[in-house]
């Protein structure tokens, strides 16, 4: 996996696209039916970018601490962003706003030195070429649970279609790679309606990489990602290898007004020091009004999560994963050495932290954002029977942050645990 993208540890996902100008749900409205597939295109003629500013996006992205962000090249709609020639079928051909947003994003990414990534939809429930085989070629027995944007409903299978289809998705990507610089990552959704053979793994996988043998490629690319995507529900066990989760910060990733259940500031950064603590990323996702205008609420989100960041940036993108929730339950960090332990403490406490099943000695404890030093203590514990003690940390609410407190640990070497159910001492 690229340095980069390890060490980045926030990204910002961005879902713009037609959906914004009624406020309904990505391309998925129309799947299910809340609104017909004509009615969820009438968008288009909404569609207008009167004030997308790309800069002004990008500068934002960079004041809340990202290393690279994503943007909704093509949806599920199948509506493109940019100046595809593959089809008709974008925003600059078919909408009042008539300008390659996707260009400009790129432009204005990699001008403020973040990392660029796009996201593409493998499946596109308005080519006409789509729906005509079913995924790994396998007709349903039960023909009435199809639905017509995925696959035919009548289990006849049209392969000729098929290839065209690839063909174009094809096209497509290598506009996205071609044409507008070097792209970092991209981003598939949509890969689960067909199987890896459909899609032409693992040959696609080498010709996009022959753009760029850095592209990074995330995991919804029927087995041949190169890192994984929880989405929405934070991991309870660490994801093997690269990961990066993505979520909302209300409930939906385009821009819904109806949508209010947001997150707090405070949820937000106990999230993003989740995925730290477990050595991933967070892809935190905001949706653009259909004028490129962003919501206060999520813009907010992104300022005060770039203060945070800033005031406790060691603990953030030199960090590693850090010790589990056995040992401290509010999560931590290690430094790359694994010589200091940064312990986030989300809520304030009263008298102490404690920090069970250290075996090592600590040097000092202070607070990271104010410098603060803090007495600490071991209770119990018989080191020389290999029993480590508990390490209180005292601090109270007058040494917190408005949100995560950061407590910095300097251990005497590198981080050693416990790992018994504990034993009698046999020699006092
Ligand atoms: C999903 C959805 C989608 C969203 C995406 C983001 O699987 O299909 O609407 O764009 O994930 O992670």
């Amino acid at each position: 996996m690229q340095e980069w993208f390890l060490k980045a540890k926030l990204g910002i996902f961005i879902h713009y696209g037609i959906y914004a100008v009624k406020g309904v749900s990505e391309s998925w409205s129309f799947y299910h039916g809340s609104i017909s597939y004509e009615d969820y295109m009438k968008q288009l003629e909404g569609f207008t970018a009167s004030k997308f500013d790309a800069d002004y996006w990008a500068e934002l992205f960079k004041k809340s601490g990202a290393r690279y962000s994503v943007l909704t090249s093509k949806h599920h709609d199948g509506v493109a962003l940019f100046d595809t020639k593959a089809n008709d079928l974008s925003v600059v051909k078919k909408s009042p706003a008539g300008k390659d947003i996707l260009a400009a994003y790129i432009d204005a990414v990699r001008r403020a030195g973040l990392k660029v990534g796009v996201y593409y939809s493998l499946m596109d429930w308005s080519h006409p070429d789509y729906a005509s085989v079913y995924p790994d070629g396998r007709v349903p027995e039960d023909l009435s649970s199809v639905n017509k944007f995925s696959s035919p409903t009548d289990g006849k299978q049209d392969e000729d279609a098929w290839q065209r289809f690839l063909e174009f998705d094809r096209a497509q990507l290598a506009e996205i790679l071609g044409n507008y610089g070097k792209i970092d990552l991209l981003w598939f959704d949509g890969d689960w309606e067909r199987g890896a053979q459909q899609w032409g793994l693992p040959e696609l996988k080498n010709y996009l990489k022959s753009f760029n043998e850095d592209l990074i490629i995330n995991n919804r690319f029927a087995g041949y990602g190169d890192y994984q995507t929880p989405e929405q529900g934070i991991p309870v066990n660490r994801p093997k290898g690269p990961w990066e989760f993505c979520t909302t910060i209300n409930s939906s990733w385009g821009y819904q007004p109806r949508d209010n259940h947001y997150k707090s500031l405070r949820q937000i950064i106990h999230m993003f020091c989740d995925c730290l603590a477990m050595g991933g990323n967070l892809l935190l996702d905001i949706g653009p009004k259909e004028d490129g205008t962003i919501d206060p609420r999520q813009e907010a989100v992104l300022l005060g999560l770039g203060e945070w960041i800033r005031a406790n940036e060691e603990a953030v993108y030199d960090s590693i994963a850090g010790i589990s929730a056995n040992y401290y339950g509010d999560g931590s960090v290690l430094s790359e050495d694994g010589t200091v332990l940064y312990l986030f403490v989300h809520n304030r406490p009263e008298e102490a932290v404690c920090v069970k099943g250290l075996k090592n000695r600590v040097k000092r404890a202070t607070v990271l954002h104010s410098g603060k030093e803090l007495r600490w203590d071991v209770h119990g514990g018989a080191p020389w029977n290999g029993i480590p003690g508990i390490l209180w940390i005292y601090m109270n609410r007058e040494d917190c942050g408005e949100y995560t407190t950061v407590i910095r640990l300097e251990l005497t070497d590198k981080v050693c645990l416990y790992d018994g159910a504990g034993a009698a001492i046999t020699n006092n």
